[in-house]
């Protein structure tokens, strides 16, 4: 395993299925955890609030950095889904998946990158998703907003190498989280029959679980990424979109 004793991490969506992997795969690591979400969640150190709230995006790396003296890694995983095609999509649909998809990541990179270079450096994971890379149907807002997150950490990969700041991402497939099994039962399809007919569509026999996110943004935090600045890396089982 990476070893990341002494680091100090910020991660968004710390309640959540990934971000909940993240936060304990972090501290096995040895790292000083700081997790947000909207409401009280795991870590070291917990900061509730907002993501669709500009001010406390804004203030959230220096608030993570006073708690736990620093800030090497910033994990941004915090995410929502809006389903279904362009024609049923309202203006809030998109308005909200930006500002926690998009423009949450967009600040808290902002802040947290001059924090890391004054300090000689870190690492930002993104966590994007496969439909970023390859879209998938009927799911335009979410399939943008993920190629949003995608291009922005290619292009601060590039440039903030020089500050060795080395900022990467995730690109899963299907995980079995909260976002995914909400997604069925708001459709009225049993999570479970869904999930197992997922599975058998997965070259690997079975859709990722969140520990298996987790460990590849572990990697990607760690010194044995330390060659890779805005790499996107698919953790999709051998499953191409469809
Ligand atoms: N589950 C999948 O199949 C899958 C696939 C590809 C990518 N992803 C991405 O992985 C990331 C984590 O998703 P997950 O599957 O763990 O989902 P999840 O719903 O279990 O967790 C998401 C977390 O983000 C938090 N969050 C959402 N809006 C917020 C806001 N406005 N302010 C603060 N926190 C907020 C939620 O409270 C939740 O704890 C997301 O970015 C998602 O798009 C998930």
């Amino acid at each position: 395993m990476a070893d990341l004793t002494g680091k100090r991490a910020l991660v968004t969506g710390a309640a959540g299925g990934i971000g909940g992997a993240v936060v304990a795969r972090l501290r096995d690591a040895g790292a000083i955890v700081t997790g947000t979400d909207r409401a009280k969640t795991a870590g070291d150190h917990t900061i509730s609030g907002d993501l669709t709230d500009p001010v406390f995006c804004d203030s959230l790396p220096e608030r993570a950095h006073a708690a736990m003296g620093g800030l090497d890694i910033l994990i941004n995983n915090a995410g929502i889904i809006t389903r279904g095609k362009i024609t049923d999509a309202t203006d809030d649909d998109f308005a909200r998946s930006m500002a926690i998809n998009v423009e949450a990541p967009f600040r808290l990179c902002r802040t947290a990158i001059p924090i890391m270079a004054e300090a000689g450096g870190g690492a930002i994971v993104n966590v994007a998703s496969c439909w970023g890379v390859h879209p998938g149907p009927n799911h335009p807002i979410y399939v943008m907003s993920k190629a949003a997150i995608a291009s922005l950490t290619q292009c601060l990969g590039i440039d903030h190498a020089h500050q060795n700041i080395r900022v990467n991402a995730v690109c899963p497939n299907e995980v079995n989280t909260p976002m995914l099994r909400t997604g069925f039962a708001t459709r009225g399809i049993d999570p479970v029959t869904a999930i197992n007919s997922l599975n058998a569509s997965v070259p690997l026999g079975r859709i990722a679980e969140p520990k298996d996110i987790a460990d590849v943004i572990l990697f990607l935090a760690s010194d044995q990424a330390r060659y890779l600045c805005g790499a996107l890396i698919e953790a999709n089982g051998g499953k191409s979109v469809q």
